[in-house]
């Protein structure tokens, strides 16, 4: 288990909820096209919920929920359980998490501009990492429990 985010984490990342309200759909959106200059793991992804905006709207969605209850996970049980299904069905492996690191942090910076400080996304990074570990945890065992 990654250690708990510090208060400071948890302040910034709370505090930039109301931006990433306004913001978070041109966010993901600039994620996923960064993201998808990879063509492997465009493949991974059904083309059409990019086309329509449901997948970036979903992600964005999921990223502001995290925001707005960062200090308390166990709201987010059930998404989680449904992005784990997800990305067990479709094949995401921890090698894949550093590759939307990469793709949502500069994604962050170009849509919120000067108001993603350097503090700002190191807060997000850290955030982004905490929840990664959670999810890459609970998808080995959910692969686990398929294999058998
Ligand atoms: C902390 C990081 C991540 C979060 C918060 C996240 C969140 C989500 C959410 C909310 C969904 C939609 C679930 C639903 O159907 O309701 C989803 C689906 C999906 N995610 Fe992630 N995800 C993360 C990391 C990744 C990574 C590393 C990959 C691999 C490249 C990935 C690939 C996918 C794919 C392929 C789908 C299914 C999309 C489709 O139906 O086309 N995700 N994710």
């Amino acid at each position: 288990m990654a250690a708990p985010l510090s208060e400071q984490t948890i302040a910034i990342v709370k505090a930039t909820a109301p931006a990433l309200q306004q913001h978070g759909v041109a966010i993901t959106t600039r994620m996923y096209d960064r993201l998808f200059q990879n063509e492997a793991v465009k493949a991974m992804f059904d083309q059409a919920a990019q086309d329509s905006g449901e997948q970036p709207r979903r992600l964005a969605g999921a990223i502001l929920a995290y925001a707005q209850n960062v200090d308390k996970l166990q709201n987010l049980d059930a998404p989680v359980r449904r992005m784990v299904e997800r990305h067990c069905d479709t094949g995401v492996k921890a090698e894949h998490y550093p590759l939307v690191a990469e793709a949502l942090l500069p994604a962050i910076r170009d849509v919120l501009g000067e108001a993603a400080t350097d503090e700002v996304l190191a807060a997000w990074g850290e955030a982004y990492w905490f929840l990664a570990d959670i999810l890459i945890g609970k998808e080995a065992e959910e692969y686990e429990l398929r294999a058998a």
